[in-house]
């Protein structure tokens, strides 16, 4: 199992450090040290400089393992090229496209000429009341009593790094559990943040299913007190969710040992096309009366990708220390980027906040989600029906959510992009947003080829 202290990231970085800044010269006015050297113009010598750049310490980066996938895709001109990547919704016809709804509360915002001025640094306020409706039900007691405190943040991403800059300086001694794998984003976030993370097992490579028992065992050998980092429906890239028993029995361990559930819901309504299914287990943790964060995206359920519309809530145990916990999250915000973007909280506050409006979003994502079935309904059955082998698909069934893991290895998914012109991420995921009907039965036989006869 993987933990942040033995990166092997970090070791690289020392080590080109030390390459870049042991040698030359140290510049008496920057202090900085920089290569010299000296030209004889007859009496006037003079200092010219060679590779003066003051960014010699920095390394070129890796490409992003998500978004790499796409700029890889984008250089391929074969015809037959299917972009399995990222995470994102594309129509039938594999276009991205705004939600009608979206549309809509744009047109009614434009009348209204609303205008540009700043938010306040924890944003919107009928964004922050209908994203806590949302996700706990507008009739939880714990908003009825004041005890959520929540900010809108920038998206996800930006929820989740705001929440880990908490925990690093609210509870420096903690670490963070995050499940094995997970997110590409989920290291880099505690990383950045000096919050120290390990992984609890989560995927068992041999039932592509989830390996619930040593999901408990890890989570209950951590340090008592711990965060645990939970995909509130849908994980990414698995796929694969708990069922609600053993969401109870999570919750149990949890209780037990004091550990704090930290939820990343990156997909409310998306998963299964109801809004109240998907939040289900954030609200059993929340019924028992515990403590919660939870960080919210309205990326993929509204399609707000690029709008940055998030939150992070913190669920607390009385209404004074909700206020407490969010005055530190709003002098966390303040200095990282002072205060969140409008527009994309403005639709969410009014889709929301119309009837008539609500019930077309949520029409919409039922669509969404039920593309989604149909093209995983129909990839399993043209395994089934191609692959001669023998072998069970079904766990593709089982699976929820925009992602399919395959069960690819690297080298196989390495063949899908080589030979087949399908490219995704190397962990043998696949976005089935991304794929249509049409081109089901190409994925398949480029699945069965990779499966069989790549080791
Ligand atoms: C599990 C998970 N968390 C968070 C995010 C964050 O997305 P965004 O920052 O676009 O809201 C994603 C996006 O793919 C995700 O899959």
């Amino acid at each position: 199992m993987a933990s942040s202290l033995s990166s092997p990231a970090a070791s690289a970085v020392a080590a080109a450090r030390s390459k870049v800044f042991g040698g030359g010269k140290k510049d008496g006015r920057t202090g900085c040290r920089v290569g010299i050297a000296r030209k004889n113009f007859g009496r006037v010598v003079m200092a010219l400089a060679v590779d003066t750049s003051r960014f010699e310490g920095v390394p070129m980066a890796p490409p992003d393992p998500i978004l790499g996938v796409s700029e890889a895709f984008r250089a391929d001109t074969n015809d037959l090229k299917l972009n399995l990547g990222v995470g994102a919704y594309r129509t039938e016809e594999l276009q991205p496209s705004v939600l009608n709804v979206v549309k809509k509360a744009e047109n009614l915002m434009l009348e209204k000429g609303e205008n540009k001025e700043y938010l306040p640094i924890e944003g919107l306020a009928a964004f922050n009341k209908a994203t806590a409706d949302l996700l706990l039900g507008a009739d939880n007691p714990v908003i009825k009593q004041g005890q959520v405190a929540t900010l809108q943040s920038l998206s996800g991403t930006g929820s989740l790094r705001l929440a880990a800059a908490f925990i690093q300086r609210y509870f420096p001694d903690a670490k963070v559990l995050i499940s094995s794998p997970t997110w590409g984003n989920h290291k880099n976030i505690f990383n950045d943040a000096r919050v120290p993370w390990s992984e609890y097992r989560y995927y068992d490579p041999k039932t592509v299913g989830l390996d619930f028992e040593g999901m408990v065992a890890d989570i209950q050998a951590a340090p008592d007190g711990s965060f645990v980092l939970l995909h509130g429906c849908a994980h990414n890239p698995t796929g694969i969710d708990p069922t609600p028993e053993q969401w109870e029995k999570l919750a149990d361990v949890i209780q037990e040992k004091n550990h704090m559930p930290f939820f990343d819901v990156a997909y409310q309504g998306f998963a299964s096309g109801s809004l109240d299914e998907d939040a289900f287990s954030v609200r059993l943790f929340v019924e028992r009366g515990l403590e919660v964060f939870v960080a919210q995206s309205y990326s993929k359920n509204l399609g707000l990708y690029s709008e940055r519309v998030g939150a992070i809530n913190v669920i607390c145990s009385a209404p004074e220390v909700a206020d407490r916990v969010k005055s530190q999250l709003k002098r966390l915000a303040r200095p990282m980027y002072s205060n969140p973007p409008i527009h994309g909280a403005r639709i969410v506050a009014n889709v929301v906040g119309d009837p008539t409006m609500f019930g077309e979003w949520k029409q919409e994502m039922e669509q969404m989600a039920g593309r989604i079935k149909n093209v995983r309904q129909k990839l399993y059955d043209s395994l089934s029906a191609k692959d001669q082998s023998g072998k069970d698909w079904s766990f593709i069934l089982s699976q929820i959510g925009m992602f399919s893991y395959t069960g690819l290895n690297r080298n196989q998914s390495d063949n899908m992009t080589d030979k087949w012109h399908i490219y995704m991420t190397k962990d043998g995921r696949i976005s089935l947003a991304g794929l249509n009907l049409a081109k089901c039965e190409y994925l398949a036989d480029a699945i069965i080829d990779s499966f069989h006869n790549v080791n």
